[in-house]
């Protein structure tokens, strides 16, 4: 009982390392981006057994279209085709698939896959999975502070915590109990920074194409342990 009480509600992971795991490997960056997806597969499977209900993934920061032209549509391409590979996947096991960010910068392609999935899989209670796609924290503080703007035309002091919460894109999920980042950096670059006020971190030298079922478990049970106090005193 106490075990399943500590599951966290809303896993999210910064996976970073994949470029640095095909190099140790005499390959292409792509190389790792593609051994990734597995750990993806792997990270949705876990989610689901162990009763996670949100698992969010930052696949594509605003910042990482300043890479080189091949590895951004290599990207580009690789998560079309992953995405629509796991549709059957996402229905039978039920998973509602998300895609949030800064969508104008897509391709008008990938937007249409998107909306199709989204469309499709929006019945699924099982596990709500959100990919982060060109998406940055400052951006989506930004956009949120436009539609405050155009929509409190009158007191500034009318708008509260929960306007902001519903103006920033994750509107509608809970802010990540646990954030997971790999490759054993210890930054958040830009990722969700007013969600992340009292979310508990776990940083872990595994390369993101490592990052499989076992270490996902290990975060999870590390979690289990932690005291999340807010500010308070117990
Ligand atoms: C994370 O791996 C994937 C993306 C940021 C798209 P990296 O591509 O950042 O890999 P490293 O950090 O260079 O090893
Ligand atoms: C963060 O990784 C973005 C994603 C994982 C999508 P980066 O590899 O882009 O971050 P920095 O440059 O090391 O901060
Ligand atoms: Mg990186």
């Amino acid at each position: 009982m106490e075990e399943t009480q500590k599951v966290p509600r809303h896993v999210s992971i910064i996976m970073d390392g994949n470029g640095r795991w095909a190099k140790a490997r005499g390959k292409e960056r792509l190389y790792g981006h593609f051994e990734g997806v597995e750990s993806v597969r792997a990270c949705v499977e876990a989610s689901v057994e162990a009763g996670v209900k949100y698992l969010s993934l930052y696949a594509f920061s605003e910042e990482n279209w300043e890479r080189p032209d091949d590895e951004v549509s290599g990207l580009m391409e690789l998560m079309m085709k992953a995405m629509k590979e796991e549709l059957a996947n996402f229905l039978a096991s039920g998973i509602r698939f998300l895609v949030l960010g800064n969508r104008a910068r897509l391709s008008d392609s990938l937007n249409a896959a998107i909306d199709s999935i989204q469309e499709q899989t929006a019945s699924g209670d099982r596990l709500t999975l959100i990919l982060f796609v060109s998406y940055s924290g400052k951006w989506d503080m930004l956009q949120a502070a436009r539609k405050l703007a155009a929509s409190f035309a009158g007191n500034p002091e009318d708008i509260d915590f929960k306007d902001v919460d519903a103006a920033l894109v994750t509107s509608d999920i809970p802010d990540p109990d646990l954030l997971i980042r790999t490759s054993g950096e210890q930054r958040l670059s830009n990722y969700l920074l007013w969600q992340c006020a009292y979310t508990e971190f776990l940083f872990s030298d595994t390369l993101w194409p490592d990052f499989r079922k076992p270490q996902f478990f290990a975060a999870l049970k590390e979690y289990a342990g932690r005291d999340r106090r807010y500010g308070k005193v117990k």
